[in-house]
């Protein structure tokens, strides 16, 4: 008789699932049983992972477009699966953009999106679906931040900012969560390859020059430390580093260096 797997049973709901390390984490999920629910705003590339998904790891994977930038997208999207008779048991919540530059001359709808997307829904998501992982004892929340969570970052003021109330917010939970069998993880990557570089307008600085992991090394360690219950993971020993000493070195120092590697090499 064939093992069971960890997630059978178990349906995970991940967001951003139609490119890069979401689509990642998704298999992830899926190779350990898991059912999905594949949430981004592109129908068509959601539905091409979910088919692939499904058949590689028989599992089910169901597909919900929504803009999780809008207002309420959370909340609409937590009706939707209620409606089609889901549960959520782990939430991923990976949907996330950058946008590089300095704050003076930026568009005030992208920054605002940024904060949208990558603290408001997430916050808005957790919270819908939270009640219930403690009901249940089990599941959990896997956080997609960055090692931009752990220092302020000039040129990029709004996203630095953003993660490290991912990273704050996702390191409270799993406080709170302890003893009751809900997992929190927050998977802090460093320059990964996806579409993240192009969107963000990163690609030619000096961050992005050296170092940039494939998507799923990063999407494996998240998961793992999510089965594990670890509370912050960052992959890669180089980010491992520069999280480390942005933590200790001198505040002005650590704002300098940022500044000068979001500047174009
Ligand atoms: N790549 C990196 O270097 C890097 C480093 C550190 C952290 N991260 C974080 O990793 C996460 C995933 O990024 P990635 O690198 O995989 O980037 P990506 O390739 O650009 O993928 C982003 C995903 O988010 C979805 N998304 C974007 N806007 C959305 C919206 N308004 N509503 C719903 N979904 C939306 C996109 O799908 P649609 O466009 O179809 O909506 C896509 O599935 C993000 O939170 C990012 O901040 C990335």
């Amino acid at each position: 008789m064939a093992r069971k797997r960890k997630g059978e049973g178990q349906t995970a709901l991940v967001t951003g699932a139609s490119a890069g390390i979401g689509v990642d984490l998704a298999e992830c999920f899926a190779k350990n049983g898991y059912d999905l629910i594949l949430t981004a705003r592109s129908a068509p590339a959601l539905d091409e992972v979910a088919v692939r998904l499904a058949s590689a790891h028989d599992v089910k994977a169901t597909t919900i477009a929504q803009d999780l930038g809008a207002i309420g997208g959370g909340a609409k999207l937590a009706a939707e699966i209620k409606q089609r008779g889901l549960s959520v048991d782990v939430l991923v919540n990976n949907a996330g953009y950058g946008s590089a530059g300095a704050l003076t001359h930026s568009s005030i709808e992208e920054q605002l999106g940024m904060i949208d997307l990558n603290d408001r829904a997430l916050v808005e998501l957790t919270y819908l679906f939270w009640n219930d992982m403690l009901a249940n004892k089990r599941g959990g929340l896997l956080n997609v931040a960055s090692t931009a969570a752990f220092q302020p970052g000039p040129l990029m003021a709004v996203y630095y900012a953003s993660k490290a109330f991912v990273l704050s917010f996702s390191e409270a939970l799993w406080e709170e969560a302890r003893g009751t069998g809900v997992k929190v993880s927050c998977l802090c990557p460093g320059p990964t390859a996806s579409k993240f570089r192009e969107r963000a307008g990163t690609g030619t600085k000096r961050l992005a020059q050296s170092g940039v992991m494939p998507s799923m090394p990063v999407a494996l360690q998240g998961y793992r430390a999510f089965e594990r219950n670890q509370r912050v993971i960052i992959p890669g020993m180089r980010n491992v580093m520069l999280a480390t000493v942005a933590r200790t070195l001198p505040r002005t120092q650590v704002l300098r260096t940022v500044r000068r590697l979001q500047e174009p090499a």
